[in-house]
């Protein structure tokens, strides 16, 4: 079957956020949240800074699973440790790679083998001075789990947060004012690196409409 992302609401040049599951050598399972970038129909792309139980595991194997979800407390538990076993189910071994694994009760998930991984010292990053690898994998399975799958996107949380700030801000005192513009300006960042076109325009309107009322933005 041919594989096509948008069927799971995943468009290319797009960024989501995901969860990615893997298995070390000794059957350790996985769990942490990156982003996930489209490049082509049947393609993405990641970006992982070195050090990590995630790029070790994407070397070690050249596999991984790409998990659409939308639940807090898997974000939660994959970001502060990782997953327990309990929420996750095993795909058994089709290879000499062994088994994989996804998160049991995620929308969708990504089977995905690396085509290409290159990396690269960056000197001045804001997150930290260290190497990052830039990975191309290709989907060679999709698994829906539930048909209303819809992929996290930072830019529309980052949206919502300026329109109740922007609903607000003629009420509140000069601080919060200027922790709103603050928040306001990370927003604009957040959405004009990785939210869609919709989601530019309408902070492109909301900005003009600030600066109209005076704001200095
Ligand atoms: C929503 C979200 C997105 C993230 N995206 C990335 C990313 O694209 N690249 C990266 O190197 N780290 C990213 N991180 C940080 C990693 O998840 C974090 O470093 C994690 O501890 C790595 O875990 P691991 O050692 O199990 O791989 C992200 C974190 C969150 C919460």
């Amino acid at each position: 079957m041919e594989i096509d992302l948008a069927e799971i609401g995943m468009f290319k040049g797009q960024q989501y956020e995901a969860i990615i599951t893997t298995i070390d050598k000794e059957g350790h399972s996985n769990a942490a949240p990156f982003g996930v970038r489209v490049l082509e129909n049947d393609e993405v792309f990641l970006r992982i800074f070195e050090g990590g139980n995630t790029i070790k595991n994407i070397k070690e194997k050249e596999e991984f699973i790409v998990n659409i979800t939308s639940s807090p407390l898997m974000f939660t538990l994959a970001t502060t440790n990782t997953i327990p076993d309990e929420y996750l189910s095993r795909i058994p071994e089709t290879n000499d790679n062994g088994e994989m694994t996804y998160i049991s009760d995620a929308d969708a998930y990504l089977i995905c083998k690396v085509k290409s991984l290159k990396n690269s010292f960056r000197e001045n990053d804001p997150i930290k001075d260290t190497e990052v690898n830039f990975i191309k994998a290709e989907v060679v399975e999709i698994n829906i789990k539930n048909n209303c799958v819809k992929p996290i996107n930072r830019g529309i949380h980052a949206l919502i947060e300026s329109l109740v700030n922007y609903s607000r801000i003629n009420i509140v005192d000069e601080k919060t004012k200027g922790y709103f513009i603050e928040r306001f300006l990370e927003s604009e960042r957040i959405i004009k690196r990785v939210g869609n076109e919709e989601e530019k325009e309408s902070i492109r309107i909301l900005k003009e409409d600030l600066i109209g009322q005076g704001f200095d933005l």
